[in-house]
Protein backbone atom coordinates (compact mmCIF):
# COMPACT_ATOMS: atom_id res chain seq x y z
CA UNK A 1 0.00 0.00 0.00
CA UNK A 2 1.59 3.62 -0.86
CA UNK A 3 1.55 6.25 1.77
CA UNK A 4 1.07 9.98 0.78
CA UNK A 5 1.82 12.55 3.15
CA UNK A 6 -0.47 15.36 4.07
CA UNK A 7 1.42 18.79 5.66
CA UNK A 8 -1.72 20.02 7.02
CA UNK A 9 -0.91 19.02 10.83
CA UNK A 10 2.41 19.45 11.76
CA UNK A 11 5.36 20.38 14.37
CA UNK A 12 7.02 22.32 12.26
CA UNK A 13 6.45 25.05 9.67
CA UNK A 14 5.09 23.55 6.28
CA UNK A 15 8.33 24.13 4.37
CA UNK A 16 10.00 22.07 7.36
CA UNK A 17 8.01 19.63 6.94
CA UNK A 18 8.11 18.82 3.51
CA UNK A 19 12.03 18.74 3.87
CA UNK A 20 11.25 16.39 6.23
CA UNK A 21 8.97 14.40 4.14
CA UNK A 22 11.53 14.36 1.66
CA UNK A 23 13.85 12.44 3.57
CA UNK A 24 11.46 9.70 3.68
CA UNK A 25 10.02 7.00 2.03
CA UNK A 26 6.78 8.72 1.42
CA UNK A 27 5.56 7.83 -1.94
CA UNK A 28 2.98 11.18 -2.35
CA UNK A 29 3.30 14.69 -0.86
CA UNK A 30 -0.35 15.05 -0.69
CA UNK A 31 -1.19 18.97 -0.80
CA UNK A 32 -4.36 19.79 1.42
CA UNK A 33 -6.00 23.01 -0.75
CA UNK A 34 -9.11 24.65 0.88
CA UNK A 35 -10.13 28.07 -0.31
CA UNK A 36 -12.45 28.95 2.62
CA UNK A 37 -15.86 27.58 0.20
CA UNK A 38 -16.38 24.53 -0.62
CA UNK A 39 -15.03 24.23 2.92
CA UNK A 40 -14.82 26.52 6.19
CA UNK A 41 -11.20 26.58 5.98
CA UNK A 42 -8.91 28.14 3.56
CA UNK A 43 -5.23 27.05 3.68
CA UNK A 44 -2.41 27.37 1.36
CA UNK A 45 -2.35 30.37 -1.59
CA UNK A 46 -0.49 29.55 -5.05
CA UNK A 47 2.27 31.65 -4.08
CA UNK A 48 2.85 29.69 -0.62
CA UNK A 49 2.70 26.30 -2.50
CA UNK A 50 5.85 27.84 -4.72
CA UNK A 51 7.63 28.40 -2.14
CA UNK A 52 6.75 25.66 -0.06
CA UNK A 53 7.38 23.17 -2.63
CA UNK A 54 10.84 24.69 -3.83
CA UNK A 55 12.69 21.83 -2.64
CA UNK A 56 10.16 18.75 -3.06
CA UNK A 57 11.14 15.62 -5.24
CA UNK A 58 8.18 13.40 -4.08
CA UNK A 59 5.47 13.09 -6.46
CA UNK A 60 2.86 15.64 -5.73
CA UNK A 61 -0.84 14.71 -4.86
CA UNK A 62 -3.11 17.44 -4.72
CA UNK A 63 -6.18 17.20 -3.33
CA UNK A 64 -8.62 20.64 -4.30
CA UNK A 65 -11.34 21.16 -2.10
CA UNK A 66 -12.09 23.93 -3.82
CA UNK A 67 -15.53 25.41 -5.13
CA UNK A 68 -14.06 27.11 -8.51
CA UNK A 69 -12.32 23.99 -9.64
CA UNK A 70 -11.10 25.47 -12.93
CA UNK A 71 -9.22 28.28 -11.68
CA UNK A 72 -7.24 26.34 -9.09
CA UNK A 73 -6.97 23.42 -12.08
CA UNK A 74 -5.32 26.06 -14.28
CA UNK A 75 -2.90 26.90 -11.35
CA UNK A 76 -1.90 23.62 -10.13
CA UNK A 77 -1.43 22.06 -13.44
CA UNK A 78 1.40 24.36 -13.80
CA UNK A 79 3.34 22.39 -10.89
CA UNK A 80 3.12 19.34 -13.07
CA UNK A 81 1.48 17.00 -10.31
CA UNK A 82 1.30 13.58 -10.49
CA UNK A 83 -2.41 13.99 -9.40
CA UNK A 84 -5.28 15.95 -8.71
CA UNK A 85 -8.21 15.50 -6.83
CA UNK A 86 -11.40 17.31 -7.06
CA UNK A 87 -14.86 17.19 -5.25
CA UNK A 88 -17.82 15.62 -7.22
CA UNK A 89 -20.10 17.69 -5.10
CA UNK A 90 -18.30 20.95 -6.13
CA UNK A 91 -18.91 19.97 -10.20
CA UNK A 92 -21.79 19.51 -12.54
CA UNK A 93 -19.53 17.69 -14.95
CA UNK A 94 -16.41 16.06 -14.14
CA UNK A 95 -16.07 15.30 -17.56
CA UNK A 96 -14.42 18.17 -19.00
CA UNK A 97 -11.81 18.64 -16.09
CA UNK A 98 -10.74 14.52 -16.35
CA UNK A 99 -9.88 15.26 -19.85
CA UNK A 100 -8.05 18.63 -19.10
CA UNK A 101 -5.92 16.78 -16.92
CA UNK A 102 -5.42 14.06 -19.38
CA UNK A 103 -4.66 16.80 -21.78
CA UNK A 104 -1.77 17.35 -19.58
CA UNK A 105 -0.37 14.06 -18.60
CA UNK A 106 -2.05 14.58 -15.27
CA UNK A 107 -3.73 11.74 -13.45
CA UNK A 108 -6.90 12.73 -12.25
CA UNK A 109 -8.70 11.54 -8.86
CA UNK A 110 -12.48 12.45 -8.01
CA UNK A 111 -13.11 13.22 -3.96
CA UNK A 112 -16.01 12.05 -2.66
CA UNK A 113 -17.57 13.11 0.50
CA UNK A 114 -18.59 10.51 3.80
CA UNK A 115 -21.66 10.94 3.05
CA UNK A 116 -21.72 10.87 -0.86
CA UNK A 117 -22.65 7.89 -2.40
CA UNK A 118 -20.21 6.04 -4.57
CA UNK A 119 -22.77 5.79 -7.28
CA UNK A 120 -21.75 9.36 -8.28
CA UNK A 121 -18.43 8.46 -9.60
CA UNK A 122 -19.72 5.12 -11.20
CA UNK A 123 -20.24 7.20 -14.32
CA UNK A 124 -16.71 8.11 -14.56
CA UNK A 125 -14.72 5.03 -13.06
CA UNK A 126 -13.68 4.18 -16.36
CA UNK A 127 -12.04 7.73 -17.51
CA UNK A 128 -10.49 8.65 -13.95
CA UNK A 129 -7.05 7.04 -12.59
CA UNK A 130 -8.21 7.37 -9.01
CA UNK A 131 -11.25 7.53 -6.49
CA UNK A 132 -10.51 9.47 -3.17
CA UNK A 133 -12.64 8.55 -0.89
CA UNK A 134 -12.43 10.98 2.37
CA UNK A 135 -12.92 9.13 5.51
CA UNK A 136 -13.21 12.26 7.55
CA UNK A 137 -15.32 15.27 6.59
CA UNK A 138 -13.09 17.45 4.71
CA UNK A 139 -12.06 21.02 5.89
CA UNK A 140 -9.20 20.13 8.54
CA UNK A 141 -6.72 17.42 9.51
CA UNK A 142 -6.69 15.36 13.10
CA UNK A 143 -9.95 14.71 12.77
CA UNK A 144 -10.79 10.96 13.81
CA UNK A 145 -11.39 7.91 11.07
CA UNK A 146 -14.91 7.67 9.84
CA UNK A 147 -15.36 3.47 10.12
CA UNK A 148 -18.23 3.21 7.69
CA UNK A 149 -15.38 4.44 5.04
CA UNK A 150 -14.76 0.30 5.39
CA UNK A 151 -17.98 -0.93 3.62
CA UNK A 152 -17.50 1.77 0.73
CA UNK A 153 -14.34 0.58 0.13
CA UNK A 154 -14.96 -2.77 -0.57
CA UNK A 155 -17.96 -1.73 -2.43
CA UNK A 156 -15.67 0.65 -4.65
CA UNK A 157 -13.59 -2.42 -4.88
CA UNK A 158 -15.82 -4.48 -6.56
CA UNK A 159 -16.38 -2.23 -9.40
CA UNK A 160 -12.41 -2.21 -9.08
CA UNK A 161 -10.85 -1.68 -12.78
CA UNK A 162 -8.22 0.21 -13.77
CA UNK A 163 -8.55 3.06 -11.50
CA UNK A 164 -6.85 3.03 -7.84
CA UNK A 165 -8.70 3.72 -4.46
CA UNK A 166 -7.03 6.32 -1.76
CA UNK A 167 -8.78 7.05 1.39
CA UNK A 168 -7.74 10.47 3.22
CA UNK A 169 -8.53 11.61 6.44
CA UNK A 170 -8.32 10.21 10.08
CA UNK A 171 -5.22 7.53 8.83
CA UNK A 172 -3.50 6.12 10.99
CA UNK A 173 -2.17 2.99 13.13
CA UNK A 174 -5.44 2.35 15.20
CA UNK A 175 -7.60 3.60 12.16
CA UNK A 176 -5.22 1.77 9.00
CA UNK A 177 -7.11 -2.03 9.66
CA UNK A 178 -10.53 0.01 8.04
CA UNK A 179 -8.84 1.07 5.08
CA UNK A 180 -6.28 -1.71 4.54
CA UNK A 181 -7.89 -2.89 1.19
CA UNK A 182 -6.85 0.94 -0.57
CA UNK A 183 -4.22 1.02 -2.68
CA UNK A 184 -3.13 4.44 -1.38
CA UNK A 185 -3.91 5.64 2.14
CA UNK A 186 -3.84 9.85 2.87
CA UNK A 187 -2.15 10.48 6.28
CA UNK A 188 -1.40 13.58 8.09
CA UNK A 189 -0.82 14.03 11.55
CA UNK A 190 -0.21 10.35 12.44
CA UNK A 191 3.31 11.14 10.27
CA UNK A 192 3.79 14.96 11.07
CA UNK A 193 3.22 15.35 14.71
CA UNK A 194 5.32 12.89 15.56
CA UNK A 195 9.00 12.36 16.26
CA UNK A 196 9.74 9.77 13.31
CA UNK A 197 8.07 10.19 10.20
CA UNK A 198 10.13 7.19 8.42
CA UNK A 199 9.14 4.34 11.17
CA UNK A 200 5.21 5.52 10.84
CA UNK A 201 4.89 6.00 7.21
CA UNK A 202 6.05 2.01 7.59
CA UNK A 203 3.74 1.10 10.33
CA UNK A 204 1.34 2.22 8.05
CA UNK A 205 2.74 0.42 4.81
CA UNK A 206 3.17 -2.56 6.52
CA UNK A 207 0.03 -2.73 7.83
CA UNK A 208 -1.58 -6.21 6.64
CA UNK A 209 -5.03 -7.07 7.72
CA UNK A 210 -5.31 -10.01 10.15
CA UNK A 211 -7.16 -12.93 8.56
C1 LIG B 1 -8.98 16.72 5.23
C2 LIG B 1 -7.76 16.47 4.34
C3 LIG B 1 -6.97 15.24 4.74
C4 LIG B 1 -6.51 15.28 6.19
C5 LIG B 1 -5.27 14.41 6.43
O1 LIG B 1 -9.77 17.74 4.68
O2 LIG B 1 -8.16 16.28 3.00
O3 LIG B 1 -5.87 15.11 3.85
O4 LIG B 1 -6.24 16.55 6.59
O5 LIG B 1 -4.80 14.74 7.74
P1 LIG B 1 -5.11 13.72 8.97
O6 LIG B 1 -4.41 12.44 8.65
O7 LIG B 1 -4.54 14.44 10.18
O8 LIG B 1 -6.60 13.56 9.01
ZN1 LIG C 1 -6.60 15.51 1.65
Amino acid sequence: MKVAVSIIKSKYNEKETVDIINQTSADYLHLDIMDGEFVKNKTYDFEDILLITKDNHKPLDVHLMVKDVESYLNDYITLNPDIISFHIEAVRNPKKYIDLLHDHDIKCGLAINPDTDIKKVIPYLDKIDTVLIMSVYPGEGGQKFIKDTEEKIIELKKLQTNFEIEVDGGVNIDSIEYASLADVVVSGSYICKSDDYESNIQKLREYKKQT
